[in-house]
């Protein structure tokens, strides 16, 4: 059963954002994530990793609430949103209003523009999503995000589809935006350099569970050249079970 953080007022400490105990979600009979337990800090950064199928979607989906078949405890605040891999915007529909998709209290254009120019995007407010590149395409979906004000954004793979150029523009601009908002977040990724360039925390999820976790302590902003970095890396891609000289700089 999922309980919203913000509910039972004893339920909330105010420096944590999320708490996961004991989640278990099955499918078929074969427990995917099977009694994970999780804590994110209020404003914290944190990366997920894990090989492909170990259950990082599956987790992402439960902490927005759109999974609510599940076992074990869940906390998450009220506030979330969640960008995926794929933008995910409705063609017939204008990039201004895609951003305000599904909010409650209808709000004027205005406000959808001001999360667009928040993401470089301003100027494209009234176009057709199928007219916007990629990277845009990314972006109006992370200001669809922003414009939820989230105290927890969740990221599942946002850069993916990227070329590598746009993708370090938008790891910036996710960067920048967390540091101005100072929402909790949550990032999946399969890129061990994009963890450690952007989070607080690195996580690797196996066997249904976080396997390993590690506290990104390194200052900002951060070089991939570093030997601290260097040394991180390492170990996240041995948690991995990836040999190191054989992992290609994007693919983990
Ligand atoms: N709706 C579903 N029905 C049946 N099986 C599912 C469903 N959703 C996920 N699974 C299974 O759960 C496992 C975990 O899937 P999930 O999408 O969470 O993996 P992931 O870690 O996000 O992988 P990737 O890195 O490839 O995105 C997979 O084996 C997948 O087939
Ligand atoms: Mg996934």
């Amino acid at each position: 059963m999922a309980t919203d953080l913000h509910g039972p007022v004893s339920a909330r400490s105010h420096d944590t954002a999320v708490r996961v105990e004991g989640l278990t979600r099955s499918f078929d009979g074969r427990a995917v994530v099977d009694g994970l337990d999780l804590t994110l800090r209020a404003g914290e950064f944190t990366a997920l990793l894990g090989r492909s199928g170990c259950g990082k979607s599956t987790l992402l989906r439960v902490l927005a609430g759109l999974d609510r078949d599940i076992t074990g405890t869940v906390l998450v605040p009220k506030r979330r949103a969640v960008a995926f891999q794929a933008p995910r915007l409705m063609p017939w529909k204008r990039v201004w209003r895609n951003v305000l998709l599904g909010l409650p209290d209808k709000p004027e254009r205005a406000v959808a523009e001001r999360a667009l120019e928040e993401v470089g995007l301003g100027e494209r407010a009234g176009a057709w999503p199928k007219t916007l590149s990629g990277g845009e395409a990314q972006r109006a979906s992370l200001a669809r995000a922003l414009v939820r004000e989230p105290d927890l954004l969740l990221l599942d793979e946002p850069f993916g589809a990227l070329d590598a150029l746009t993708r370090i523009k938008a790891q910036q601009l996710v960067a920048e935006l967390w540091q101005r908002r100072g929402c909790a977040v949550l990032l999946v990724t399969h890129d061990v350099d994009e963890a450690l360039l952007l989070a607080d925390r690195a996580l690797v999820m196996r066997d249904g569970g976080i396997a390993y976790e590690t506290p990104v302590d390194l200052d900002r902003p951060r070089t991939v050249g570093s030997p601290e970095f260097a040394a991180l890396r390492s170990r996240l891609l041995t948690e991995l079970g990836v040999e190191e000289d054989a992992a290609p700089a994007e693919a983990a």
